[in-house]
């Protein structure tokens, strides 16, 4: 019965076809048609947009962009303040937020904490859970300390029945808890195909666009990292959301990577304790390793995350490899990396062929800037050579494929916050270095002795007079 009712969409261009085919006709790309429902639902709900010609929202008045009110949109917080930085102030009404994660990072938890929290300021809470039963749930919020929690819990997986009760509950936020165990009866594909997945995505984002509820779509990722499901889930939403953290350290760090309500990049952080997940709000120094001593390969990186700066130490191990060395990393990126080497090689004479690379970010935090690049590079030299780095040494800013240092953004608050943190000899960029007139800034980097460099060699020859 269903099949008559579906047709096949690319999941790269949007374009359709009635059946499927391994290659899209509208723009050559392989195996990217997904099966969609064509017509809408029979059993629409009340809350699904009526007039609907092909799921349009109904024609408005047209209007000159001058005459429209520019208003910001409201925002609730929803108490838990590392969670608020990174949606940009709250919660939005009628917004879709996607989280994802690996398994067992804590996705559950924080929600379950943030429904709650926003539960007893009296906004209506609505918990869908289609991976735990009620009782689960229950038990994690015993375990978080929320005994008398009034958030309301609906175990169930299917779409239409979920879509019913948001209608007739009308919570103000409601969490599905995941978008992959949803599934929907006009689609004839398993519950977690991309089909159905995206379906049931675009159900649900329409119906808090509908009903003004907010609405937070739980997902899963593949083991590369990426959200399963296809590519267009994080298009339909407004905000997506990645949990990061490696989960034997008890840290987690939030990342926008989309948000039509805020700024991306902005990072919370976490601390996974026995009762539920804590904000850190200073997380400056959580990166980084004690060592009584300086050891080699280690180099501590001053990295700007959203509006903070943090510090992160990078480990680098360098050691003899077989015909083909390897290079790896983790939480930085292995073409960077490879890159770097080559670099190292040209301008600075440190020959790493025969030897396997491994680099790594201290307590699974991902680093995407490129100013990451002088402490991969010095950490490098470092292990290598068998020689460590100074106590209280420090470096950031990027280096390009001609050997020059560039600078790295907001220099000089990354080195107020190494200053802070009693950091004692810094190589930076030249440009990063803060101007002498500025007798505030002095004061705030006393004790912080900064060594400009312009080109990854000199960089390496002060490391070596030190
Ligand atoms: P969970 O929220 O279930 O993760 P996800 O939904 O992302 O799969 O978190 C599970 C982990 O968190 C689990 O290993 C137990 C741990 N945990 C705590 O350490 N303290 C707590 O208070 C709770 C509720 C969970
Ligand atoms: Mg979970």
């Amino acid at each position: 019965m269903a099949k008559d009712k579906t047709s096949y969409a690319c999941n790269e261009c949007g374009g359709t076809s009635p059946r499927w085919l391994g290659k899209c006709p509208h723009c050559g790309a392989w195996n990217s048609l997904v099966e969609v429902a064509a017509t809408p639902a029979a059993s629409a709900s009340k809350n699904r947009l009526s007039a609907g010609v092909q799921g349009l929202a109904p024609a408005s008045e047209l209007a000159v962009l001058a005459n429209i009110e520019a208003s910001d949109v409201d925002r609730t917080p929803t108490g838990l303040s590392e969670l608020d930085r990174v949606l940009g102030g709250g919660v939005v009404e009628g917004g879709v937020v996607l989280i994802g994660g690996d398994p067992g990072i804590g996705k559950s938890t924080l929600l379950l904490q943030a429904l709650d929290a926003l539960q007893r300021v009296g906004f209506a809470a609505l918990y869908v859970t289609g991976e735990e039963s009620g009782a689960q749930v229950a038990l994690r919020s015993r375990r978080l300390g929320l005994d008398d929690s009034q958030v309301q819990v609906l175990a169930e997986i299917q779409l239409e029945k979920i879509l019913a009760t948001l209608d007739s509950a009308r919570p103000a936020i409601a969490v599905i808890d995941s978008i992959q165990t949803v599934y929907s009866d006009q689609l004839s594909s398993a519950p977690g195909s991309v089909a159905q997945v995206r379906e049931c995505a675009a159900h649900l984002t329409r119906a808090a666009k509908a009903s003004g509820t907010a609405i937070v779509l739980v997902g899963h990722v593949t083991k590369e990292g990426a959200l399963a499901g296809p590519r267009v889930l994080e298009h339909m939403v407004d905000t997506v959301l990645y949990f990061e953290g490696d989960t034997h350290s008890s840290y987690r760090l939030i990342r926008a990577i989309k948000n039509r309500f805020g700024a991306v990049n902005e990072i919370g952080v976490f601390a996974m304790t026995e009762r539920g997940l804590k904000g850190v709000t200073n997380p400056s120094a959580i990166f980084l390793s004690q060592h009584s001593q300086p050891v080699p390969g280690s180099c501590v990186l001053v990295t700007l995350e959203g509006t903070r700066p943090m510090l992160v130490e990078i480990q680098a191990l360098v050691d003899t490899g077989g015909p083909s060395p390897r290079r790896l990393s983790v939480g930085l990126d292995r073409d960077r990396l490879a890159m770097l080497l080559a670099v190292l090689h040209r301008h600075a004479g440190v020959a790493c062929m025969d030897q396997d690379v491994f680099v790594n970010a201290v307590g699974g935090v991902r680093i995407s800037e490129p100013a990451a690049d002088l402490a991969v590079m010095l950490a490098i030299a470092s292990s290598l050579r068998g020689k460590a780095l100074p106590q209280g040494f420090l470096a950031f800013g990027e280096v390009g494929l001609a050997g020059e240092v560039r600078p790295a953004p907001r220099g000089q608050e990354r080195l107020k916050e190494a200053a802070k943190l009693g950091f004692a000899v810094a190589v930076v960029p030249k440009a990063n270095l803060p101007k002498k007139s500025d007798a505030g800034l002095a004061r705030a980097l006393e004790g912080l002795k900064i060594y400009p460099v312009e080109r990854i060699e000199d960089a390496l020859e002060v490391v070596r007079s030190l």
